[in-house]
């Protein structure tokens, strides 16, 4: 079975084919046109730019997911889109664009949760090899969903059942850390950028000329900067990350004439990191601890920072070595079509058939909803 997915909730325009075998859900192809440099200018994402560029694209990047799979529409079985959430006038160009491919070429339509996408993109198989037999085993499973817009903790005991664990109580983690960037003066989109001079930071020699010898090399370098690590210790699995965006806000102030100082800048990235990634890693041992799931799963862009996954690795390999982690592959951890082609794949093989042929006619009625409750099936 063949699903062409639709993804523009935020500011990339992506398109994928996906394709299900009784082996597991592979991705034949996966297109995705940035609108970084335009959204750069304003240091943040405009929905109604967003959308006009999600237009001008979208039609080239499913031609060039179609092409890229070798595949034409008559190979297609089900046309997937995120439904939200997002920005709606990004959402609605994706979501138009599938209706129509859906009327056009009478194929079902399945719309997708954003972030069930971004869970399920863990679910993706590249070779039968790394498949795994049997996806009712993962279960009970735990996912750390951290994005820009979500930060949540979740435990999954089987398909499409949620409950949340714990949740932010103000911004999501992604969104912290580009709200920290653009203090810094980093351009837009910070987090990576954040998590880069964190990394070169931690790993940096100080003065290469005076000791080369590898020895010397400093490992994860001390700062004498300390931010606070918001909820760590607290009886719960919340998160708060308003309060630390707002210690560095006060720390800059305090630091104005530093910020000319490219490694006072990257020191900084660095202990912001640290606290961040020291609250998650906290919450997730504690809710490791509660729950004792078979499966770990880290969803959403924050999963692409590799301090993270390096220090939840070592989490799990020392405290919970029965737990399985999975991580999405990077190109699958930021915003990207095939996710949302593999959880429709799940989606759509839970249906009944009864469900299934109502797909056919869901064009007429699906609409994009930018705060898309995750629902159970
Ligand atoms: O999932 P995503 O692509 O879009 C949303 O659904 O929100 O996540 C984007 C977020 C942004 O806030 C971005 O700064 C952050 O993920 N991000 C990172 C890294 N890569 C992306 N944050 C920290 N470290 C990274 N390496
Ligand atoms: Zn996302």
């Amino acid at each position: 079975m063949h699903i062409l997915a639709l993804e523009t909730s935020c500011d990339d325009t992506a398109a994928a084919v996906v394709e299900q075998t009784p082996e597991g859900v592979f991705v034949r192809s996966s297109v995705v046109s940035s609108q970084i440099a335009l959204h750069a200018t304003y240091g943040g994402v405009v929905p109604n730019l967003a959308a006009r560029e999600h237009a001008r694209n979208i039609v080239p990047v499913v031609e060039a997911a179609l092409r890229s799979a070798k595949l034409t529409p008559r190979d297609i079985d089900l046309i997937a889109v995120t439904q939200g959430p997002g920005l709606i006038p990004a959402l609605l160009v994706g979501t138009t664009a599938a209706k129509t491919l859906s009327f056009l070429w009478r194929k079902p339509l399945l719309g997708v949760h954003h972030i069930e996408g971004h869970i399920y993109a863990n679910f993706i198989r590249q070779t039968p090899q790394s498949n795994i037999e049997n996806h009712t085993s993962v279960f009970p499973l735990l996912a750390l969903v951290v994005s820009g817009g979500h930060t949540q903790l979740m435990l999954m005991r089987d398909h499409f059942q949620y409950e949340i664990l714990g949740e932010t109580q103000d911004d999501a983690v992604g969104e912290c850390f580009d709200k920290v960037a653009r203090l810094l003066g980093l351009p837009y989109p910070g987090g990576p950028l954040v998590a880069k001079r964190a990394d070169d930071w931690r790993n940096l020699i100080p003065d290469p000329e005076k000791d080369t010898s590898e020895s010397s090399k400093i490992k994860d370098r001390e700062s004498k900067i300390q931010f606070p690590r918001p909820m760590l210790q607290s009886d719960d699995l919340h998160f708060s990350f308003s309060g630390l965006k707002t210690s560095v806000l006060y720390f800059l102030k305090k630091h104005e004439a530093d910020m000319q100082n490219e490694d006072f800048v990257s020191e900084v990235c660095h202990e912001f990191q640290e606290a961040t990634v020291d609250v998650l890693v906290g919450k997730t041992e504690r809710a490791l601890q509660e729950h004792s799931p078979r499966t770990f799963v880290i969803a959403g862009g924050v999963s692409a920072n590799v301090r993270l996954r390096n220090r939840l690795r070592n989490l799990l390999d020392e405290r919970f070595p029965d737990t399985k982690f999975l991580t999405p592959e990077f190109r699958y951890s930021l915003d990207n079509a095939a996710m949302i082609g593999a959880a429709a794949a799940f989606r759509f093989a839970a249906l009944s058939p009864t469900e299934q042929s109502a797909l056919a006619e869901s064009w007429r009625t699906l609409n994009p909803d930018a705060n898309l409750p995750l629902s159970h099936l």
